[in-house]
């Protein structure tokens, strides 16, 4: 906690706005796609399946692999109403996630960490995307599948399984990664690992986002390792989460920007 509010202080220090961005690049990713959060209308169906698990019922058995979140440490059954308050990706962060998709036109979408699939369902209403997304609780992903089948959708893949194992399968094929979002193990060394897994299939105008960068220790150093990669060219702390993109023809610059 007193890391959180340490590193949203740093932040709120840093933080600038369109006003000093000069780069064309910057200057319109930023207008255009991050600040101008004009598509909250698309998604209002999901909202409703929010607020449904909120109050559901049910309890799950979650997956314990590693620190995933402060909602459900070591427990051997969780609350499904509990994991949908706390444990899940805001709605803003989602709707960024889905504007990100459309600025660089995203087609082949990997999530790590799919839960009970609503980020998924943000980004796969870009209807000529695929979604490939992983989660490691089976009841969990049941209730994603369930959502998944109410919204009708046909370009979501769900890989039920440890990332850990999982992960590597997929990217040694020769799949080309349009866009990654990185929301499962958040420790250390897994995260870097899926990052550099996934890097392997990325490409020029590929963005992989990493969320809960300030979350811990572990995840802060996590995010530091990923912004200072040598192919890593640009990237942008906007607090909850980290954006990086691999453009050559861009020199290496850091932004903190307000969100
Ligand atoms: C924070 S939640 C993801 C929330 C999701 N992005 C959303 O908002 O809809 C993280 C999920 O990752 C899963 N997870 C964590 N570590 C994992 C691992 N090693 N393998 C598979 N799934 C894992 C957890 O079971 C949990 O459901």
């Amino acid at each position: 906690m007193i890391h959180q509010i340490v590193s949203y202080v740093n932040y709120w220090l840093n933080e600038v706005n369109a006003h000093s961005l000069q780069a064309p690049f910057i200057y319109n990713l930023y207008t255009k796609y991050i600040q101008s959060d004009d598509n909250r209308q698309d998604f209002e169906a999901i909202e409703k399946t929010r607020k449904k698990l909120q109050n559901s019922p049910l309890l799950v058995t979650p997956a314990n692999w590693g620190a995933t979140s402060t909602v459900h440490p070591n427990a051997t059954k969780a609350n499904v109403s509990v994991i949908a308050k706390k444990g899940l990706t805001k709605p803003k962060i989602s709707r960024l996630l889905a504007r990100l998709m459309s600025y660089n036109d995203s087609k082949q979408v990997v999530e790590l960490g799919t839960s009970f699939g609503l980020n998924t369902l943000y980004m796969a209403q870009k209807s000529d995307s695929h979604i490939t997304t992983f989660e490691g609780s089976k009841e969990i992903a049941d209730i994603a599948l369930t959502n998944f089948e109410f919204f009708e959708r046909e370009n979501i893949e769900l890989i039920t399984g440890n990332i850990d194992e999982e992960l590597p399968r997929f990217t040694n094929s020769r799949i080309r990664i349009d866009f990654a979002y990185i929301d499962a193990n958040h420790r250390y060394e897994p995260t870097i690992k899926y990052f550099n897994q996934l890097l392997k299939r990325m490409h020029d105008d590929s963005i992989i986002v990493l969320d809960d960068i300030y979350w811990s220790k572990e995840m802060t150093q996590a995010w530091n390792t990923i912004k200072e990669h040598p192919q890593v060219t640009h990237s942008i702390d906007l607090f909850e989460v980290g954006i990086v993109f691999f453009k050559p023809d861009l020199s290496k610059t850091h932004y903190t920007l307000m969100f």
